[in-house]
């Protein structure tokens, strides 16, 4: 297997293995005055469980937000299975395979967590509303398999029991589950998790960390945000690290941990105190 140099700067890093899925190629997204991504590029392959790493402020979620159609790079693009996605809709994106978790958790928290999760196998359905409308035969059995297809996905996620519960009655664990089972019902070839393990104690991360592999297992790819550095180390093949919206490192878990530009960032003073 090709080793990885550890690279800063805007630079891509060479990728050995899979076929690219997903490309941020130069990518400058400013607020007004401030600038939350500048120049960033990396390359996520398919298969692989990438993550994306930085303090508080780096730019992860803007990064997300970017490649999901929330926001329009100022500069750059960004490119899905080799397709150009900045500029497309939020559900354009979904429907080409980028499925994604908030870091607050967005449920809708009076329905059960079996409707949760069918809303997003529903975005897949053929039907027409008036379809729906009138219950015709097709609508009814993508309302059933839609119905199969969530309680499995409830089931991977370990929360089966908790289906007829109302998603604001789940505890926050769960609640983050949920979260995971809803963008999975998109069928997505990316799945992308902001902070995903946010709140959760040791054991808690380590179940979470289960379940990420076995999302991998599966096919699905993952792009997975993280503050605490600990934590990805052990789940993913590589990473990227943020800072103040600079990539300043990107390798194996293990170049990015002894780098001391991103020892330096981690813990708040100059690379060369370090
Ligand atoms: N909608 C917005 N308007 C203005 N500034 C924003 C907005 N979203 C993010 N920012 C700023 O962009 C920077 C990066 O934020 P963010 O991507 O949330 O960081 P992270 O997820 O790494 O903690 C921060 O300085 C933040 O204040
Ligand atoms: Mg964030």
């Amino acid at each position: 297997m090709p080793h990885e140099r550890s690279s800063a700067g805007a630079g891509p890093a060479p990728v050995p293995g899979g076929a690219a899925l997903l490309e941020v190629d130069n990518v400058t997204l400013r607020f007004g005055g401030v600038t939350a991504l500048d120049g960033v590029s990396f390359t996520i392959r398919q298969g692989e469980i990438f993550g994306l790493i930085g303090p508080n402020g780096a730019g992860k979620t803007t990064c997300f937000n970017a490649m999901t159609g929330i926001y329009r790079p100022t500069d750059g693009e960004i490119r899905f299975t080799g397709k150009r996605v900045t500029g497309l809709r939020k559900y354009e994106i979904t429907s080409m395979g980028i499925a994604r978790t908030f870091q607050n958790i967005r449920l809708f928290p009076e329905m059960t967590a079996l409707e949760n999760v069918m809303v997003g196998a529903d975005a897949h359905h053929k039907t027409s509303v008036l379809g729906a409308l009138f219950r015709l035969p097709r609508h009814r059995r993508e309302e059933a398999q839609g119905r199969e297809k969530s309680l499995r996905l409830l089931e991977f996620v370990g929360i089966r029991h908790r289906a007829g519960h109302v998603a604001r009655n789940l505890s926050y664990g769960e609640q983050r589950r949920l979260e995971i089972a809803r963008a999975l019902a998109t069928d997505p070839k990316l799945l992308c998790l902001d902070e995903p393990a946010a709140g959760f104690n040791p054991a808690e991360k380590e179940d979470l960390l289960q379940l990420i592999r076995r999302v991998r297992d599966t096919g699905v790819t993952v792009l997975l945000i993280e503050h605490d550095m600990r934590l990805v180390m052990g789940v993913t093949d590589r990473i990227a690290v943020l800072e103040f919206g600079r990539k300043i490192a990107e390798g194996t878990p293990a170049e990015v941990r002894d780098d001391p530009k991103v020892i330096a960032a981690y813990l708040g003073v100059p690379a060369d105190a370090a």
